[in-house]
């Protein structure tokens, strides 16, 4: 048991998917899972470990923004030894190629901040996706006839923006996507030498206004659980 998470050790799977929702996190596990049982629902961030095809898995929520998925990802990998972490999540879309319900997969993710900046002084450090996984995830989603997006993505600290300007110049340095924990996975991960991936559908357009009727959540949400499942047991 940690301080966030009420599991057991040998509880948490040593590939671990991460949800913004807690209720996602539940849902994934009933639809996708073999056996799911509920191994954390401290302040109802909600955790699951079932088997995919045999092998364990754990779907635990993250929550909103860095900070609360800094914490969740620091106790899963140093506490529980998780070593694949893949979040599954929706983004903003932020180039006029990429539509709404098209597939990220996040190669990188550039920040003003994350919980983790205060440790690299002067250093402006890249969180980058680890490669394996990231491969693996594209070959599922092409392989489900998806066609993915892969490049940089941008981790914000805020929903509602306040700084067009900062919106135009990611759109012009080629950004796919605005999402909220990324980049702060992909340091996390890095510190302790596990792998981390980004797997996003666009949910809405910042360029067009568009969003994703609520119906169609469900459906998008499900083809990213696919994709992270088949990245994470590829063959
Ligand atoms: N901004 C930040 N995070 C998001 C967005 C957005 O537009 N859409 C989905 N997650």
């Amino acid at each position: 048991m940690t301080t966030h998470i009420g599991a057991n050790k040998g509880d948490i799977a040593e590939t671990v998917l991460m949800p913004g929702d807690p209720l996602r996190a539940k849902w994934a596990a009933e639809t996708f899972l073999e056996a799911p049982r509920l191994v954390n629902e401290v302040r109802g961030m909600l955790g699951y470990t079932g088997t995919y095809k045999g092998n364990p898995v754990t779907i635990h929520g993250s929550g909103m923004g860095m900070p609360s998925l800094s914490i969740y990802a620091n106790e899963l990998i140093r506490d529980f030894g998780a070593k694949s972490l893949i979040r599954i999540g929706s983004c903003g879309g932020m180039q006029p190629h990429v539509k709404i319900r098209d597939v990220i997969i996040a190669m990188s993710a550039t920040s003003l901040n994350t919980p983790s900046m205060g440790l690299f002084k002067e250093v402006n450090f890249a969180p980058t996706a680890d490669y394996s996984l990231l491969r693996a995830a594209v070959a599922a989603a092409e392989a489900m006839g998806a066609k993915p997006h892969v490049g940089g993505i941008y981790s914000s600290d805020v929903f509602y923006d306040e700084r067009p300007d900062l919106t135009e110049q990611m759109t012009r340095h080629g950004i796919l996507g605005v999402e909220m924990e990324a980049a702060e996975l992909y340091t996390v991960a890095a510190r302790f030498g596990a792998r981390a991936l980004a797997v996003l559908t666009v949910s809405d357009h910042l360029q067009t206004g568009e969003a994703l009727p609520s119906k169609d959540r469900e459906q998008s949400f499900g083809e990213m659980v696919e994709i992270a499942l088949k990245a994470a047991f590829p063959g």
